[in-house]
């Protein structure tokens, strides 16, 4: 009989991952989320992933019904969990949909089931996950929370969204393990895809995943530091980082208006706020992104005053260039901050962006006819979208893209 396995959370993780499991046709494969319209949506092969390759292959399988789509949690030889790290007001990990999660899985698993765990976590979340299944159920466990009678691994991903099931195949894929039979029985259900499989404990693999996105966060953090500083010396920051980089061990990233995504922004807030003594650069970078903001906002409002402006169009209002993602965009911090003035009109151009997607205000449009060439109109370039190369070429334009 096939193995079952449950992949809970279908966004832009969990969705390639059943996806790929479907399509190994060695397992019964089910997705479960708590959002009853993305469970229909995912039904009629509907998805907010911008990604072609996860339309065509969610449509076939529907077709061939190669995975089943549930709005309760039942047994499962494997959960894989690939439910939001949101943060809290206090800046810590939201851990609720952890929580929730495991309690239901606690309620349903047997002997030998295993759980992974994908979300991006604090350190020790996967031993906490395993204390509420301890206090759930005790037959569970040999007597002692150190002799589990199931397996559980936390396997951070890495996926890039836009290419998704490249990066979910071919990313060097941890696993860390509560012990060494969970970390044999993970490397079996990954390795149906996975490429190159490097096995640690749920510690280090919980730990590597913050340091990965925090190391980002520091080599943007210092690349939008220099663009300030540049810009502040009218000294040219793309013949700067060009030439530094001819150097053979120096690699500087492009800085842009800020940082932002659901991961690079907020996964080193889960290092800083419990070790604040240990990561004082990561403090900084974290200070440095956000002033980067600030710091184009405040040139743009410097026009407007200059200039008299009474229009602004912005091209661009996703978090990067090419996706339809918008979470923690600095573009959109930029727009907000602006739309005090509300005498100025302001046009959001974005290929990817629908009303719903921000707060309507009355001086704000989104994607109108837009008139590149009217008196008093600032045009503002913040994300570079393939769609905007024409603009750049533009004379009459306030470009902070790379
Ligand atoms: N998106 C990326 O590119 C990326 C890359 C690497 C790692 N990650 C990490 O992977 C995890 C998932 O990220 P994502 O981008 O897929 O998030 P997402 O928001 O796109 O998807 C999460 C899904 O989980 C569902 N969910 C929330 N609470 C739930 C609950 N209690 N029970 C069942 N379902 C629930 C939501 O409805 C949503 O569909 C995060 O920890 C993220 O940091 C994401």
């Amino acid at each position: 009989m096939k193995k079952k396995i449950t992949v809970i959370g279908l966004g832009y993780v969990g969705l390639p991952t059943l996806l790929l499991f479907s399509e190994t046709n060695k397992f019964k494969v089910i997705g479960y989320d708590n959002n009853k319209k993305i469970l229909n949506d995912i039904k009629k092969g509907k998805t907010k992933m911008n990604e072609k390759k996860v339309k065509i292959i969610l449509k076939k399988n529907i077709k061939k019904k190669n995975f089943d789509i549930h709005d309760k949690l039942s047994r499962s030889d494997v959960f894989i969990i690939t439910v939001p790290s949101n943060i809290n007001k206090k800046l810590r990990q939201n851990i609720l949909p952890l929580t929730d999660v495991v309690e239901k899985i606690s309620d349903v698993l047997e002997e030998k089931n295993l759980i992974i765990i994908e979300t991006t976590s604090e350190l020790g979340t996967t031993d906490y996950l395993k204390e509420i299944i301890f206090r759930k159920n005790k037959k569970l466990f040999n007597g002692s929370i150190t002799k589990p009678k199931f397996f559980m691994a936390y396997c951070p991903e890495r996926v890039f969204p836009g290419n998704s099931f490249y990066e979910i195949k071919n990313n060097p894929r941890l696993i860390g393990g509560i012990n060494e039979k969970s970390n044999k029985e993970a490397k079996k259900i990954f390795s149906y895809f996975s490429k190159k499989i490097f096995l640690t404990d749920n510690k280090t693999a919980e730990i590597s995943k913050l340091v990965e996105n925090s190391y980002r966060n520091v080599q943007i953090g210092f690349v939008n530091e220099l663009a300030n500083y540049a810009f502040k010396k009218n000294l040219n920051i793309k013949e700067i980082i060009e030439l530094s980089n001819l150097h053979p061990r120096i690699n500087l990233l492009n800085p842009g208006i800020g940082v932002g995504g659901h991961c690079i922004p907020i996964d080193p807030f889960f290092l800083i706020k419990r070790e604040f003594q240990n990561f004082k650069i990561l403090n900084s970078s974290i200070k440095a992104n956000n002033l980067r903001t600030k710091f184009i906002t405040n040139i743009i409002q410097s026009n407007i005053k200059k200039n008299k402006i009474k229009e602004i169009n912005f091209f661009g209002a996703t978090y990067k260039a090419d996706i339809a993602d918008f979470r923690q965009s600095p573009s959109l911090k930029i727009i907000n901050k602006l739309s005090k003035f509300k005498k100025i009109k302001l046009n959001i151009h974005d290929p990817y962006i629908f009303s719903s997607t921000l707060k309507t205000k009355k001086n704000l449009s989104i994607n109108p006819k837009i008139n590149l060439n009217k008196k008093f109109l600032l045009n503002v370039l913040l994300v570079s979208h393939k769609k905007y190369k024409k603009l750049k070429k533009l004379s009459k334009i306030l470009d902070f893209t790379f």
